[in-house]
């Protein structure tokens, strides 16, 4: 444990202090309370020291291996990671960093600087390797340093006799609710773009069949409880949400992608880009010259976010239907036949953003944009291919 709260800790102090009663008064905290950032994970030990020793995954993993191994590959636990780091300076720019803390990285552990009435103060509770372990155990279940969950499994008193766990609190039953991701997947006040929000996944779920019939977001993305958090840089996931059928002859041809299994739009955020080819190959499998032509789905927008250039964004439930017609000035050969792909881009947006980031001298890291670009093209991956007969 860190004496982190020497002369220089009376704010953080004062915070907890303040946040305390709230808690315990009432006895069960609101959604709202648990999401207020920033979110104070830690406790206080009887000396009155901050205590961080048990923030990091790690210390979970001793005793819920399954969930941090499920956790530990998923992009929660990236969320602090060359991307974010490359572009931000916290000392410098501290209210540019706290505006993406928000969501991935909201204890207050986690800043470097702490908010106070005219700016910022140096935060004497920052534990730099609590924040790179990003939306981490804590983050979700740890408030003022007792453990809470969605109910149905505490551990036995004899755990907490050896000393070793930290206290596991009553349950709190939101941990089962879409509202309970919504504190980092919907973004409902602040900047809009031809008239929409940037992340709008919340109410795209809430609207649909999935959102009125009460099938969560936990039911899909941590089936049986396991935090997977697959989504749409996941293959196998995407596979079995989008339905894709084609039909057609020789010269012209449809695709229709269905989203069937996604609960908001396919795809949700301005990030990915899912490109559609349409092309013709050979009777020996070859691909022709100047046949393929392309369709996009996702929402384009410029990388200064001031423009949306399109957005075709597959409502859940809904299609979205591609016609191809081999291109008039190509010549139809024997055994020619039309080929239609599906490419995913998981991180499309970003790695234009990188790529014009390096260009610029924009970032606070070159060596975290290079990874953190090297990542982004990594990505894409060929979801379907189908030769139409
Ligand atoms: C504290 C904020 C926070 C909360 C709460 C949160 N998320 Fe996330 N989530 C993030 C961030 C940030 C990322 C992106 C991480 C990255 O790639 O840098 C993310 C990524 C994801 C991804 C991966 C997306 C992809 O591109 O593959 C899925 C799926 C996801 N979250 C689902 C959920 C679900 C379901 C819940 C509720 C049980 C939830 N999240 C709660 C912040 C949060
Ligand atoms: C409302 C919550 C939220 C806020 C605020 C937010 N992000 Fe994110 N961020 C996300 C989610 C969710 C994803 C994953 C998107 C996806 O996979 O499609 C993401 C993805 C990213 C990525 C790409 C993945 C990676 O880790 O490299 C970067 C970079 C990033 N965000 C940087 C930032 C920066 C910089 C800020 C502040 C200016 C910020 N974000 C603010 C939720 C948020
Ligand atoms: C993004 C938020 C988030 C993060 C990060 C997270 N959890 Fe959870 N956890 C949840 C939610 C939501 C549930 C309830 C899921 C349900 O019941 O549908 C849950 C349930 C649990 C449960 C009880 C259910 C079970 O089947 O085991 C345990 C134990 C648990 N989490 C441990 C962990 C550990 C350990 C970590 C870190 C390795 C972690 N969690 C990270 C959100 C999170
Ligand atoms: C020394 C062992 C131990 C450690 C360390 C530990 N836990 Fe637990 N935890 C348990 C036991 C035992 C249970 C009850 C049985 C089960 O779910 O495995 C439990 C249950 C839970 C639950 C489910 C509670 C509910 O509401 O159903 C959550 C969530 C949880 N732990 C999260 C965490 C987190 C987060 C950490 C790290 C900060 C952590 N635990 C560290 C032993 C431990
Ligand atoms: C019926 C199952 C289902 C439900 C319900 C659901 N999702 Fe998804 N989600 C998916 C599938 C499948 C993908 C991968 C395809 C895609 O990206 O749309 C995905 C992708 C994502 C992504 C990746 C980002 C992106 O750009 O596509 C995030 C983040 C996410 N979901 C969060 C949520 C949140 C938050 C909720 C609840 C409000 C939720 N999901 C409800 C199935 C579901």
């Amino acid at each position: 444990m860190r004496p982190v709260l020497q002369r220089r800790g009376a704010p953080l102090l004062f915070l907890l202090l303040l946040l305390l009663p709230v808690v315990s008064a009432r006895g069960e905290t609101s959604l709202s309370e648990h999401w207020a950032r920033p979110v104070v994970a830690s406790g206080l030990t009887s000396l009155g020291y901050v205590d961080t020793s048990r923030l990091y995954p790690e210390s979970c993993a001793e005793c819920h291996p399954d969930r941090h191994r499920e956790w530990s590959g998923s992009l929660h636990s990236k969320s602090v990671g060359p991307g974010l780091l490359g572009q931000l300076d916290a000392d410098a720019e501290p209210g540019l960093a706290s505006s993406c803390y928000l969501c991935h990285a909201p204890a207050v552990e986690q800043s470097e600087v702490l908010e106070s009435g005219a700016g910022f103060d140096k935060n004497p509770a920052f534990d730099r390797r609590f924040k790179e372990s990003g939306v981490s155990c804590a983050v979700c279940h740890v408030r003022m340093g007792t453990v809470y969950g969605p109910g149905g499994s505490a551990p036995a008193s004899s755990s907490h006799d050896k000393g070793r766990a930290p206290l596991h609190g009553e349950s709190r039953g939101f941990f089962k609710r879409a509202e309970f991701c919504a504190a980092c997947h919907q973004m409902d006040g602040g900047y809009r773009l031809n008239g929409k929000v940037l992340t709008n996944t919340y109410r795209e779920w809430k609207e649909s069949s999935y959102g009125r019939n009460g099938v969560t977001c936990q039911v899909c993305h941590m089936p049986e409880g396991r935090h997977l958090f697959r989504g749409i840089h996941d293959p196998a996931m995407v596979k079995d949400a989008v339905r894709i059928e084609v039909y057609g002859g020789k010269t012209s041809a449809r695709i229709k992608l269905t989203n069937s299994g996604a609960g908001h739009y396919f795809p949700t955020y301005v990030t990915p880009l899912v490109v559609v080819r349409g092309f013709v190959v050979d009777k020996e499998g070859l691909k022709k010259d100047r046949t393929e032509r392309k369709a996009y789905i996702g929402r384009g927008v410029t990388l200064d976010l001031t423009r949306e250039l399109f957005d075709t964004r597959i409502p859940p439930g809904k299609s979205f239907v591609y016609d191809y017609t081999q291109p008039e000035a190509t010549a139809v050969g024997d055994g020619d036949r039309i080929v239609f792909e599906v490419w995913v881009y998981p991180d499309r947006f970003y790695r234009d953003f990188f790529i014009e980031s390096l260009k610029g001298g924009n970032f606070t890291s070159r060596s975290d944009m290079e990874q953190a670009l090297a990542a982004a093209e990594g990505s894409p991956y060929l979801l379907y291919r189908e030769e139409v007969r």
